[in-house]
């Protein structure tokens, strides 16, 4: 990485570093002072007097307060499930990461974007492992019901719900365009929502366009095919296709109790043919 770069990482890094005091306050200054500097440079240093200048159109008045997450609204603050006491501290840290991705020194820079997010990552999530890599446009519910292990990478566009909990292993990958769910509607009352935690074990991969449902338990080394719609748990090295997602194959690679499922009570179940 280039040196200016690398400066801007750490000077950004420094000040997200506080762990006391009122944490939402501090990081939405930070939030809105660095997407200050980004996108709107001649406003930086005056961005107070900048909002309040009865000159300047009120588009640019209006563009330059929303950079502040306070002055903002985001979707998980309409549920009520969402614990505010955990959503406002992240909440700063969830709305640099969009809108850094919608700048022209975001999206496709990807350089600059993974180790800016494997900077952000730790501070929204429950838990984060080492050497996380989300590319750009990934999008999360609350981000901090989401419990991340080593080596997982999370590709462009990707929606990861963790509103009823995401446990993500170590050494998953989730494709481009993948949706993972964790919260479902009653389908009499739309507004009864039943929150599940959705599982990816070790070496789990979710490809192109795939979706996974609530409560769903994916085990190690399974495999969602593209376009897929996971409804029911994964078993272990089964490769997963269609709508429902059905097992087309077990991997060359599973040891025998492979065919076996562990249902998510850890209960052993004998597998039924499913073609
Ligand atoms: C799931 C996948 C890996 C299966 O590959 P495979 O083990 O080589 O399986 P095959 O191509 O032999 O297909 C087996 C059967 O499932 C069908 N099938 C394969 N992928 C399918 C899919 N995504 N949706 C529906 N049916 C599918 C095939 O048509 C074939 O059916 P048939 O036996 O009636 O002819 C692959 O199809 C896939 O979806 N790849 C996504 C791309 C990818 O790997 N992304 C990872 C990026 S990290």
């Amino acid at each position: 990485m280039d040196a200016l770069s690398a400066a801007w990482l750490e000077r950004l890094a420094d000040r997200l570093s506080r762990t006391e005091g009122d944490l939402a306050a501090h990081r939405a200054v930070v939030c809105r002072e660095t997407l200050a500097e980004l996108a709107y440079p001649a406003f930086a240093g005056n961005w107070e007097e900048a909002v309040n200048d009865e000159a300047l159109p009120l588009g640019t008045r209006l563009a330059l307060s929303r950079l502040d997450p306070r002055n903002v609204t985001l979707e998980p603050e309409y549920y009520s499930d969402c614990d505010d006491a955990r959503f406002q501290p992240v909440k700063p840290l969830l709305w640099l990461w969009y809108s850094f991705d919608r700048l022209p020194i975001g999206g496709q820079n990807v350089e600059l974007g993974i180790p800016l997010r494997r900077m952000l990552a730790p501070l929204i999530f429950k838990r984060c492992g080492a050497n996380f890599k989300a590319f750009q446009h990934v999008e999360f519910s609350f981000g901090y019901n989401l419990e991340v292990g080593d080596n997982v990478v999370v590709h462009r566009h990707v929606l990861l719900d963790d509103r009823g909990g995401i446990r993500l292993g170590n050494r998953v990958s989730i494709s481009d365009y993948a949706n993972v769910y964790s919260h479902t509607h009653s389908i009499v009352e739309q507004a009864e929502v039943t929150n599940a935690q959705t599982v990816l074990e070790d070496g789990v991969r979710i490809t192109y366009h795939a979706t996974v449902l609530a409560g769903v338990h994916v085990h190690e080394q399974g495999m969602v095919g593209a376009l897929a719609v996971a409804t029911k748990d994964v078993r272990p090295y089964h490769v997963y296709v269609g709508i429902p997602a059905k097992s087309v194959r077990v991997k060359p690679n599973a040891p025998e109790p492979a065919t076996i499922l562990r249902t998510t009570e850890g209960r052993l179940q004998r597998p039924t043919p499913e073609l």
